[in-house]
């Protein structure tokens, strides 16, 4: 459950959180990371503060045809644990449902995993069965230098981590256990 000292809003990063952000994605092997540009320009983001300290975030990309991808969530180390992780994603979900969209989501996190199977994704690790939208825009999503160069740094640790999975969920209901988001 959620601290009550927990707030999750939709809003844009500040350019403090966009930075912060963006140097603790290079800690973590499960998501290649973003640029400070790309984190600030980002507009469907659920912000985590806990007593109004910036405590992470969930991105959602809008792909074609009626898709959106969770692409990333990421709670700072301090406040992991608290059911923060669980309230990001619920409300990115939810906020999806609410637009009527199709979900996508891709992870090597065991943890994120169980979540996507409680949410009824359709899971598989056949990531070349991924709906069209994502085949369109995945090639987009590496045309970048930072994540070129992050995929280099980090593709050792990569390597040591559980495959990558997908989930897919043609007709989202609101999340299992979720919250309400501002
Ligand atoms: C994954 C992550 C977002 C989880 O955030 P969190 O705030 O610690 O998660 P929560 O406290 O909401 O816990 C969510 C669930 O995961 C479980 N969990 C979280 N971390 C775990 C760990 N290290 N080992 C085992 N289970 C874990 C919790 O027990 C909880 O399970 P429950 O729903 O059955 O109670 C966080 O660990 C993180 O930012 N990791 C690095 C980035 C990453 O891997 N992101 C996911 C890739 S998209």
């Amino acid at each position: 459950m959620i601290p009550a000292a927990v707030t999750i809003t939709h809003r844009k990063l500040t350019p403090r959180e966009a930075q912060i952000l963006h140097e603790e994605l290079k800690s973590t092997p499960n998501i290649l990371g973003f640029t400070v540009r790309e984190l600030s320009n980002m507009r469907d983001v659920h912000v985590a503060e806990a007593d109004g300290a910036f405590a992470g975030a969930a991105l959602s990309m809008d792909l074609p045809f009626g898709w959106t991808d969770i692409a990333a969530v990421y709670v700072l180390p301090d406040f992991r644990r608290l059911g923060i992780g669980n309230g990001l994603l619920g409300a990115a979900w939810d906020c999806a449902v609410d637009r009527n969209r199709r979900i996508y989501m891709l992870s090597r996190n065991a943890a994120v995993v169980v979540w996507m199977r409680a949410q009824g994704m359709v899971i598989s690790k056949y990531i070349v069965t991924a709906p069209l939208a994502v085949h369109l825009w995945m090639p987009m999503y590496m045309t970048s230098w930072h994540r070129t160069k992050e995929s280099f740094r980090k593709s050792r640790e990569i390597q040591k981590c559980p495959e990558l999975v997908q989930g897919v969920c043609k007709n989202p209901r609101r999340s299992v256990g979720s919250v309400e988001a501002r």
